[in-house]
């Protein structure tokens, strides 16, 4: 064990990088408390403002009078679609949002997000400003209309673009920053997870996939390379860190500049 355990959020932690991360917070001597569609201490569809309500509720049952030191966002869609908003983006600001008075108690709150390097990729503009409007109901129909454009895998980077600057925003604002909470982001390259296995075992999908996310320095990353990043942003020893998206990709992100 590391230091005093702390209580500590996770979504998406029935599956790769928030399964990884939970296994590693527990066994530093961590209390997880796992967010998922199933196989999790608090199961919910963050796909839907009554899920995401659902989870913050049961996340604060189970918190009661103590204290929530840290949050990881790890749930998302990698399949096409205007679910992806929902999900990615809207299922990650609700649960910031509805936990940070939770947070709020803790004497070193942290919260890390989990974006992409898609982030970093072609994006429809409508998407990320109906989700940076705070407006689901708009981002979802600009989302359908980036599908019937022919433009699906669009929404993927999108969401994530919107993510990282809604993070820029938010982490530095009265209700974070100067609330003592520390908020930023891992933006992973390609890594080995099931939202990955179909695609990296199909050599054409495999091509597509080096082309667009080169990554020199080590090439795809296991979960715990991502896992090991996020712990450290939730680490008491994360004070001054704000609204940085930290790209642990391999070089691909460099790449592009
Ligand atoms: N694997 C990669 O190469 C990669 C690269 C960059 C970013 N990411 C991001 O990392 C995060 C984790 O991805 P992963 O590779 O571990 O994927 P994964 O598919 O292994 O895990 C995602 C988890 O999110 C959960 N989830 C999906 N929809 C949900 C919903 N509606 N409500 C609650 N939970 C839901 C799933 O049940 C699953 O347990 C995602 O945000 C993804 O976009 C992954």
């Amino acid at each position: 064990m590391n230091g005093t355990p702390r209580t500590i959020v996770v979504t998406g932690a029935a599956s790769g990088i928030g399964a990884t991360t939970a296994e590693l917070l527990r066994s530093r001597g961590d209390r997880v408390i796992s967010v998922d569609l199933r196989s999790a201490d608090v199961c919910a569809d963050l796909s839907s403002p009554s899920g995401r309500a659902d989870a913050v509720a049961g996340v604060a049952t189970l918190v009661g009078d103590g204290v929530l030191d840290g949050l990881v966002t790890c749930a998302g869609l990698s399949r096409a679609g205007a679910r992806q908003v929902s999900v990615n983006y809207f299922g990650t600001v609700d649960l910031v949002t509805g936990l940070r008075p939770l947070l709020a108690r803790s004497a070193a709150p942290r919260v890390a997000l989990v974006s992409s390097i898609s982030s970093t990729q072609p994006a429809d503009a409508a998407v990320v400003d109906a989700c940076l409007a705070g407006s689901e109901p708009d981002a979802l129909a600009a989302a359908e209309a980036a599908v019937a454009a022919g433009r699906p895998h669009e929404i993927y980077a999108s969401t994530k673009a919107a993510l990282n600057r809604w993070l820029r925003r938010t982490a530095v604002s009265e209700e974070f920053a100067a609330a003592g909470i520390a908020v930023n982001a891992i933006a992973p390259g390609v890594v080995l997870t099931p939202m990955t296995e179909e695609l990296v075992s199909d050599p054409q999908w495999k091509a597509v996939m080096d082309a667009a996310v080169p990554m020199p320095l080590n090439g795809y990353a296991p979960p715990e390379a991502i896992a090991h990043a996020l712990l450290w942003l939730l680490a008491p020893e994360n004070t001054h860190m704000a609204g940085q998206v930290v790209f642990v990709d391999g070089g691909a992100e460099a790449l592009t500049v």
